[in-house]
């Protein structure tokens, strides 16, 4: 695929999709959704791709939402249409990856901007983020998860504040709720991602994706995740990436793992 809305730069084994709209503020329009399908997917079957970082183009957002002009005259079937493609292709899709995603909140991530990063396994911000869930303010609810992942991150009261109030909070008190794992200054906010993604890097590929996969079995209401940690945990006892970790342990050197 021709990208026009992102673009993908790889280095050391960690890859970093800039959404790239930056006169809209990188809002979210379907073909930026698809895009972002397209570039994760195929970047999480590459094997060289050990880490991803999303961020926003420009100074000013890391994605001001999704685009309101293409939804402001959706049926109800459209509506529902667009929530259910989005969280499947792109907000879901990004969740359960196999491979970690990053976000680097540098600006507003507002509605579906703040949804794309809450989707991301974890989020670092710059001093200038600001984020909210707008939404009810345009007279329509979060749609791409944000009712469901705002209250797993920051508690029920809290993400009942922010989204009634469709205010916006800067990066401290993000930080302070626990939706962003670390704030710095913009100039800092991708290579702190960068050495973060190089860390995890250096990690057993076939355990990140049985740990990311039993972490999310915890917020699912059909699922037990003790019982899921229970099955990955053996799982890995069958693993060439279980036999080398450990014997590099046990022969005092660095693990190389096969990722098998
Ligand atoms: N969808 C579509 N276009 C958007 C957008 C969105 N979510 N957010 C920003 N844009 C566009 C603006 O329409 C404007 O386009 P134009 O120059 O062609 O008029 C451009 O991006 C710049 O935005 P602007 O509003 O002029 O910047 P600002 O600095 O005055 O305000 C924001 C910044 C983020 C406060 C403001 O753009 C905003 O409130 N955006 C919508 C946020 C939102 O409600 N998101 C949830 C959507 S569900």
């Amino acid at each position: 695929m021709d990208y026009e809305n992102i673009y993908i730069e790889e280095e050391n084994n960690i890859a970093t999709i800039t959404i790239d709209r930056p006169k809209k503020l990188n809002a979210l329009n379907k073909r930026t959704i698809e895009e972002l399908h397209v570039a994760v997917k195929e970047l999480d079957e590459d094997p060289d791709t050990k880490v991803i970082i999303i961020v926003g183009s420009g100074e000013k957002a890391f994605v001001a939402g999704a685009d309101i002009s293409e939804f402001a005259h959706f049926s109800v079937k459209e509506g529902r249409q667009l929530s259910a493609m989005g969280q499947k292709n792109l907000f879901d899709f990004i969740e359960n990856l196999s491979t970690p995603v990053i976000a680097a909140i540098n600006g507003f991530a507002l509605g579906g901007g703040l949804e794309l990063a809450m989707a991301c396994h974890f989020r670092v911000a710059s001093t200038n983020a600001r984020m909210g869930l707008p939404e009810v303010s345009l007279g329509v609810i979060p749609g791409y998860g944000g009712t469901q992942r705002l209250p797993q991150l920051v508690g029920k009261g809290r993400a009942m504040e922010m989204i009634m109030t469709a205010g916006m909070i800067d990066a401290d008190k993000a930080f302070a709720y626990g939706l962003v794992n670390h704030v710095v200054s913009p100039e800092e906010l991708v290579p702190l991602c960068i050495k973060i993604a190089s860390r995890i890097s250096n990690n057993s590929t076939v355990a990140l994706k049985q740990a990311i996969k039993v972490v999310n079995a915890g917020f699912k209401y059909d699922v037990d995740g003790y019982a899921a940690e229970i099955d990955a945990f053996g799982h890995c006892f069958g693993t060439d990436d279980f036999r080398e970790g450990t014997s590099a342990f046990l022969e005092k050197r660095k693990a190389d793992f096969p990722g098998s």
